[in-house]
């Protein structure tokens, strides 16, 4: 059984309980963030809950907690959890109980859960995988709030397509983000990136650190149109680190191969997370 620490108790996950009349669970107000561990150590917990604050100051919900001691917590939970080789890790801050039932009052409730993490399919990563485009935007999409609706929909849609991720879409038919992911492409050794109207993700920022002295980086929309002129793609996030993409709908990718140069930066990214998890790399 995982423990979780809810509001300021440890508690097996079977005793862990929130208020029904919480605006998380009556309005889809609240915010969240995710990681995993290597090592046993969190993968930059703090630029994880630096985004946790950024996520609630764009939405206006007050966070009673300072990220120090946010980041003692998950250390605490962690160590309460030491039959994990590996941790999810979910950082949940309420929008708390409101005398109205919708106007934030101040009084959310943060939570963290922790539980094994698990590995994703072989393939994913060996053969690459299909991905779709759905016309969707996330509202406010600089914030990691608990409506994640449009990612419930798109998910649906990716899944009984055959697809692992469904990318939004603007209205101008530019590619921004994957429902829990970031998006990348390359064109000959330039690495393209969406700049806005995106998450900014974590792995996104390890992924561009470790590229820029070796590819000239461009922070630019991908145009729906533009797709068939890349030479490769892929995806990232915390979870699913580095996935080649060799299908976008119905356009191949170059060869509809993992590319090269995907294939170096996930070899690049192993050996990072290795050395992270040994303290030997920040
Ligand atoms: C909308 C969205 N974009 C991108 C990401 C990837 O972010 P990270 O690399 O920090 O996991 C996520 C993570 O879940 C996400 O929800």
């Amino acid at each position: 059984m995982d423990t979780y620490y809810i509001d300021g108790k440890f508690v097996s996950e079977d005793e862990a309980t929130l208020s029904v009349k919480d605006i998380t669970v009556l309005r889809g107000f609240g915010v969240f963030d995710f990681l995993i561990t290597y090592n046993r150590r969190p993968f930059r917990l703090e630029k994880h809950v630096a985004r946790l604050e950024n996520s609630a100051r764009h939405i206006g919900l007050e966070l009673n907690h300072s990220k120090k001691e946010i980041c003692d917590i998950v250390m605490q939970t962690i160590e309460k959890n030491p039959d994990h080789k590996e941790e999810n890790i979910r950082i949940v801050y309420t929008g708390g109980i409101s005398s109205d039932g919708v106007t934030p009052q101040g009084n959310g409730i943060l939570m963290v859960m922790a539980t094994p993490k698990h590995e994703l399919p072989e393939w994913w990563y060996t053969k690459g995988t299909k991905i779709i485009t759905v016309d969707m935007e996330r509202f406010i999409p600089e914030a990691k709030s608990s409506n994640y609706l449009s990612a419930v929909f798109a998910q649906q849609k990716a899944r009984s397509l055959g697809a692992v991720e469904a990318i939004y879409k603007d209205k101008d038919n530019r590619l921004l983000e994957g429902t829990t992911t970031n998006l990348f492409a390359f064109k000959g050794t330039t690495l393209i990136t969406p700049p806005s109207g995106i998450l900014s993700g974590v792995t996104r920022d390890a992924v561009l650190e470790l590229l820029e002295k070796k590819y000239d980086i461009v922070l630019d929309f991908i145009p729906q149109t533009d797709l068939a002129g890349m030479d490769e793609m892929f995806i990232t996030a915390s979870n699913k680190e580095i996935v080649p993409v060799i299908q976008v709908d119905d356009t191949l990718i170059a060869d509809g191969k993992p590319g090269k140069k995907t294939l170096a930066l996930m070899a690049d990214w192993k050996a990072y997370t290795t050395a992270y998890g040994l303290g030997k790399a920040d």
